[in-house]
């Protein structure tokens, strides 16, 4: 038995809700097809977006969504992406996949998209092929109000008023795809651009975000802090948890994989924990007051791409497996609320550890959407400090929400349940509710043909509590979630 002590007066810090933001690239069929249908397909849709799916993530409240890139980013020329669709120049993804795309989906559908789900903007610029004027001119076109000649042009294409941008990323990977930069030419570059995003709106500050380090490169934080730190609002991590973390051409299936594939991927998924302390350490010797946010803007399981489809367009199944890593990782986040104020899985639809995977006109939840939707209520709650003598393949996490608590826990051992005691130090318990996403195998996934294999469902057994406890006992390949009020 582990036990886990909760004290309110012991708190970690407030849950940004951007901690449950969501990355769509343009790569694959994560924006075409998936999001995109466009007007006049047979697929409902409203202004082009497939209701769908709109519709689906309007349930999981999807905070804020990361757009264009990715790699994609700094390949992105805005300007070919507005006016007249017909008369919109054609973009080859050179990154992904290398089909060229007709670029209906542009920034007035990007926020048509948000205005749909009700999520904040995050924009990533172009710093490695783009000018310093054309990022300039786009956050004019995007935010500026008033009279100029992006407004105007912003008017002619149908939108008199600004859009608000919450974030706006300066490149991506500015150390690999977005230029193959070091840290001190990056810095200089960084604060060169940065110099001409102009925050239009005061009342909405737009945030500034600068690429950070891949995984444990701590020498890229250190670099950028020293010389960058005080023009930047957030540093932004990238980490993917892979099965084989040495062959990146052969990582491993998401699908019929062996017992030691799920061992080195919860190992590098929980590795995270070990990357956000370690960054965070050093940002502290520049930022002791935790003004800037670490932003883990890229995070999710990455396989090798599903059978027959383009190895470039990363499309890949979602499992129990991948449900593990979505709640260990959100924990994870969740205990560094003094520093991780925002995260963007990658991605959100059709690539990578998606929340939706869309055939044609057919849609199926993975089993990471409903981590997602079943740690909602943890979205601007209050993460407290507990202490625990958990199992090495358990992780919790307490938030103080407005009804109560909201307990979270994952159980990434394959084989054997655990039981899980908390311990409450202050409040009473009057109440719980609790409900279980589990796998009976550890590729249990839904598909088109079985879209309800792995749904959460309500917790009946296993679970009790008395006036100042409650105990759970958690299965192996399991997610749970306890309201407690
Ligand atoms: O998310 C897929 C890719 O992973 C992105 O384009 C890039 O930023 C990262 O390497």
């Amino acid at each position: 038995m582990g036990t886990v002590y909760i004290d309110d007066h012991r708190r970690l810090g407030h849950i940004s809700k951007y901690l449950y933001g969501q990355f769509s690239e343009h790569l694959g069929r994560g924006i075409y097809g998936g999001l995109w249908v466009g007007p006049d397909s047979d697929i409902p849709n409203v202004n082009g977006m497939r209701s769908d799916v709109v519709a689906a993530l309007k349930e999981i409240q999807v905070p804020v969504l990361r757009w264009p890139g990715g790699c994609f980013a700094d390949e992105y020329h805005w300007q070919d992406g507005i006016g007249p669709m017909d008369q919109r120049k054609k973009i080859v993804n050179n990154n992904w996949g290398g089909v060229p795309e007709n670029n209906y989906f542009g920034t007035h559908e990007y926020f048509e998209l948000l205005r749909q789900i009700g999520a904040d903007a995050y924009v990533a610029g172009n710093v490695g092929s783009g000018t310093i004027q054309e990022m300039q001119a786009w956050v004019e076109y995007m935010t500026m109000s008033g009279t100029s000649p992006m407004t105007e042009e912003r008017a002619k294409n149908g939108h008199p008023d600004p859009w608000q941008v919450k974030f706006f990323g300066i490149g991506n990977e500015n150390w690999g795809c977005g230029g193959n930069m070091r840290p001190e030419y990056y810095a200089d570059v960084y604060r060169q651009y940065q110099t001409f995003v102009r925050n239009y709106d005061p009342a909405h500050p737009l945030l500034k975000i600068a690429c950070g380090p891949n995984h444990d490169d701590y020498h890229w934080t250190d670099v950028i802090m020293r010389q960058a730190g005080n023009y930047l609002d957030g540093l932004a991590l990238h980490h993917y948890a892979l099965p084989s973390i040495q062959h990146f051409e052969e990582k491993g299936s998401a699908l019929n994989f062996p017992e030691k594939e799920w061992r080195s991927l919860m190992q590098d998924a929980t590795d995270m924990d070990n990357l956000i302390t370690r960054h965070s350490a050093i940002m502290d010797q520049y930022d002791p007051d935790k003004k800037k946010s670490l932003v883990v803007d890229e995070w999710g399981t990455w396989y090798d791409a599903a059978p027959g489809t383009n190895p470039g367009f990363l499309y890949q199944q979602n499992t129990i497996r991948d449900a593990c890593v979505a709640a260990l990782t959100l924990h994870s986040f969740q205990h560094h609320v003094d520093r991780v104020h925002m995260a963007n899985i990658a991605q959100m639809v059709n690539v990578l550890q998606a929340m939706i995977l869309t055939d044609g006109a057919e849609l199926v939840k993975t089993p990471t959407y409903y981590v997602f939707k079943m740690f909602l209520d943890h979205q601007e709650a209050t993460a407290l400090a507990t202490q625990d003598d958990l199992p090495d393949t358990v992780t919790t996490s307490v938030s103080q929400t407005e009804h109560g608590y909201l307990l979270s826990l994952v159980n990434f051992g394959l084989h054997t349940a655990e039981d899980v005691h908390y311990a409450f130090q202050t409040s009473p318990v009057t109440s719980v509710t609790g409900e279980i996403l589990r796998g009976d195998t550890m590729d249990a996934h839904n598909d088109f043909d079985t879209p309800n294999e792995v749904v959460p469902v309500a917790l009946t057994t296993g679970l009790a509590y008395d006036t100042h406890s409650v105990t759970v006992t958690i299965p192996p390949m399991s997610v749970i979630t306890i309201h407690v009020a």
